[in-house]
């Protein structure tokens, strides 16, 4: 039984910062932003957004009524939770409104949560064939303003529809992955800003992948002319470019090429959001399905997810007949958003580092279907409107 991906949501805050406009504020040369980091524009999440509302406004782009029904396990990944106890998964599938007969639970790994849920979801499928399961990965990434990790933030999520006889994404059976304890990124409790060793991070990343890929075309006997393309975890895109030029190095001109231009596909729209942690990897799936002119139906992607702390796995997937009628397309939604002064994306991300156990936010000019209004006696008030 073919199982994985049936279908695939994205969303981002209608808000972004310019990339070139942020650099002349902190007064770098804005290629070391566009192309040194490889990112255009930078998501602003105001404080009436979090990782609820945000997999609320991807899950409803992907989820039918039937869907609703026959969705039977919620797995949120996040790094960016919103509580200590009660899981994300149990505010969405209210928000949702998902059936009460369901499994609802957060996942963490740092970025690495949503395909741990990709995988564990499969596992869910082989067992329960005709149910599905809905992987979220939502996050908002925050280093603090003036830091080296500023133009590396971002925020959004993905929503994964799982099922039996996908109709994007089959999952093969080989992946490989390894676990070390490993000191490059952490938040610890009551930082609302990630501690990170960028180089330290960066160089961690890269033998990460080294490492998986080796060994899963060691498993496989499968190389580089056997994927139509590769995808990275994408916490900045010149990172995922650099993992692409370990890949590519000494390979033949035509396949390092092909391979080089389906990377272009796929950090387009990440470019244009930032990091959004668990979710980078997915949005870059959705990046080149929606901005690739090659792709086709039976040809195999390779996929690479990291998690700092540390986590990576190698896996594949092939694509299936009519993956390109799956897709909702989202360029437009992308383009469409508001740019917001460096002043003011300063202002948005200084309210919403607030730990307040009571305040409102100005939900009513958020053009989002999902708001957070407030939080009363430390209880976060949610809204569908
Ligand atoms: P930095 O020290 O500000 O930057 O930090 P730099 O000096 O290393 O410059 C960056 C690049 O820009 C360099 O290129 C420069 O040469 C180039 P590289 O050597 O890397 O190829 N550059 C220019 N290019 C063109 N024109 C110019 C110019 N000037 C310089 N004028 C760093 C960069 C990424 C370290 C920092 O932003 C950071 O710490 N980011 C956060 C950490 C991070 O994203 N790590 C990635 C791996 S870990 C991971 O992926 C997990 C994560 O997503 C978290 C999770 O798992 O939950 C982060």
């Amino acid at each position: 039984m073919k199982i994985g991906i049936d279908k695939i949501g994205f969303a981002t805050s209608n808000l972004y910062v310019d990339m070139t406009e942020l650099a002349e504020a902190r007064n770098v040369d804005p290629n070391k932003y566009l192309i040194g980091i490889g990112q255009s524009k930078m998501a602003v999440i105001p404080p009436s957004q979090d990782v609820v509302t945000l997999a609320a406004s991807a899950a409803s782009k992907i989820l039918t009524a039937d869907d609703k029904d026959q969705v039977e396990l919620v797995l949120f990944a996040t790094e960016s939770g919103v509580d200590n106890s009660k899981s994300a998964a149990a505010y969405l599938s209210e928000l949702l409104g998902l059936k009460a007969n369901i499994r609802a639970i957060e996942l963490k790994q740092a970025c690495y949560g949503a395909t741990a849920g990709l995988q564990l979801a499969k596992g869910h499928i082989a067992l329960n064939p005709q149910s599905k399961v809905l992987v979220i990965g939502a996050d908002i990434a925050r280093y603090g303003l003036n830091t080296p990790g500023e133009p590396t933030q971002g925020g959004g999520a993905v929503a994964l529809l799982v099922t039996a006889n996908p109709r994007i994404l089959a999952l093969e059976e080989d992946a490989s992955y390894l676990t070390k304890d490993i000191m490059d990124f952490w938040r610890p409790l009551g930082h609302m800003e990630a501690l990170v060793d960028g180089k330290y991070s960066s160089n961690v990343y890269l033998d990460f992948f080294q490492e998986v890929f080796s060994a899963y075309q060691s498993k496989t006997g499968l190389q580089l002319q056997d994927f139509a393309a590769l995808l990275f975890h994408l916490p900045y895109t010149k990172m995922g470019l650099k993992a692409l030029r370990l890949a590519i190095g000494g390979a033949d001109d035509q396949i390092a090429t092909h391979l080089s231009h389906e990377f272009e596909a796929a950090r387009s729209y990440n470019r244009q959001v930032g990091n959004l942690y668990t979710g980078s990897l997915y949005l870059s799936l959705l990046s080149l399905l929606e901005n690739s002119d090659s792709l086709r139906a039976g040809q195999r992607l390779g996929l690479f997810s990291y998690g700092s702390g540390a986590e990576g796995e190698f896996y594949s997937g092939i694509l299936q007949p009519g993956f390109e009628r799956m897709l909702c397309g989202h360029a437009a939604a992308l383009k469409a958003r508001t740019k917001v002064s460096v002043a003011e994306y300063e202002q948005l991300y200084k309210a919403g580092l607030t730990l307040a156990a009571d305040i409102d936010f100005d939900w009513q000019n958020d053009a989002s279907a999902y708001v957070l209004t407030g939080i009363k006696a430390n209880q976060r008030q949610y809204l569908a409107k």
